[in-house]
């Protein structure tokens, strides 16, 4: 596929996937989200790929669904618009390998939900944070209602849709919303760290933190602390697992 919206870079093991529509401030359409599941298509299976990093062109991460698709839609339309962006922003939180949203600018609607379905957020000093669509005089449509009272706590979420407010990145890193906070000009560099950190982790205890993670919030305490317990039992059947040990007694790097 010929991507017109996505622009992709894989080196390192690591993807970085700009989202390219500036004239429109990387606003989701129907077409990104055809061009985001096809390159999904092609990375599930990969395996050199360790990490994936979303950051957008210019000076939006992604400002929202978009509002001049959206404005001629009916009622079928609309819940079809919402439920293939949750259905692929659930496909992108469920990937084995860690997503990083480096948020370079405007995180707002669609964008916020989408930098909140990677795994976590670093954001650039000039990155704005919200879910304007009280504004709109619409509700949010991927996922905004359950994730950012996930990730924020209940308060958090009432306060950001209801009154529709645009908070900054130190405000975002102050209710976890975001994870780190650099200068604009630092932000791939910092983000480009951190990918190439978990990268040179075990790629098998990754995806196994990742999944129980997320497997974990969604059950109870202890159902989950047994979900726990089954993994770490499994990991001795690695050899990752036993060279990671044995390069600490060692005293060396493991070499996965
Ligand atoms: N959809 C479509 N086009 C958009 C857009 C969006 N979400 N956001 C910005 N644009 C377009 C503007 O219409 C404008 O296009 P033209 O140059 O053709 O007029 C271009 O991008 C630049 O935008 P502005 O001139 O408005 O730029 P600004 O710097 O003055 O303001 C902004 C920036 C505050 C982000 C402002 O663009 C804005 O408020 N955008 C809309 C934000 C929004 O409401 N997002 C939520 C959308 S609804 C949603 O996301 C629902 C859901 O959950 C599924």
């Amino acid at each position: 596929m010929e991507y017109q919206i996505l622009k992709i870079q894989i080196s390192d093991r690591i993807a970085v996937v700009t989202i390219s529509r500036p004239a429109a401030l990387n606003a989701l359409n129907t077409k990104f989200f055809k061009e985001f599941n096809h390159f999904l298509d092609d990375l599930e299976p990969r395996e050199d790929v360790k990490v994936l990093v979303l950051t957008g062109e210019g000076k939006a991460f992604v400002a929202g669904a978009d509002i001049a698709e959206m404005v001629h839609m009916d009622s079928d339309e609309g819940y079809a618009f919402s439920t293939f962006g949750q259905r692929t922003f659930d496909r992108l939180e469920q990937l084995s390998i860690p997503v990083i949203a480096a948020v370079n600018g405007y995180a707002l609607g669609g964008g916020c939900e989408l930098a909140m379905a990677c795994d976590f957020r670093v954001a650039s000093k000039l990155a704005k944070f919200g879910q304007p669509e009280m504004n709109l005089g619409m509700i949010p449509g991927y996922a905004a209602t359950q994730r950012l009272s996930r990730l924020t706590g209940l308060g958090n979420a009432l306060y950001l849709i209801l009154t529709a407010d645009t908070i900054t990145a130190e405000d975002a890193l102050r209710i976890g919303l975001v994870q780190k906070v650099t200068e604009p000009e630092m932000l791939m560099a910092e983000v480009m760290k951190l990918a190439s950190k978990i990268a040179a982790n075990g790629s098998q205890a990754v995806a196994t933190s990742k999944r129980i993670i997320r497997a974990g919030i969604a059950t109870s305490f202890q159902h989950a602390s047994e979900l726990e317990a089954v993994e770490f039992g499994k990991q001795f059947n690695h050899e990752s697992t036993k060279e990671g040990m044995k390069a600490f007694l060692e005293k060396r790097k493991p070499d996965w």
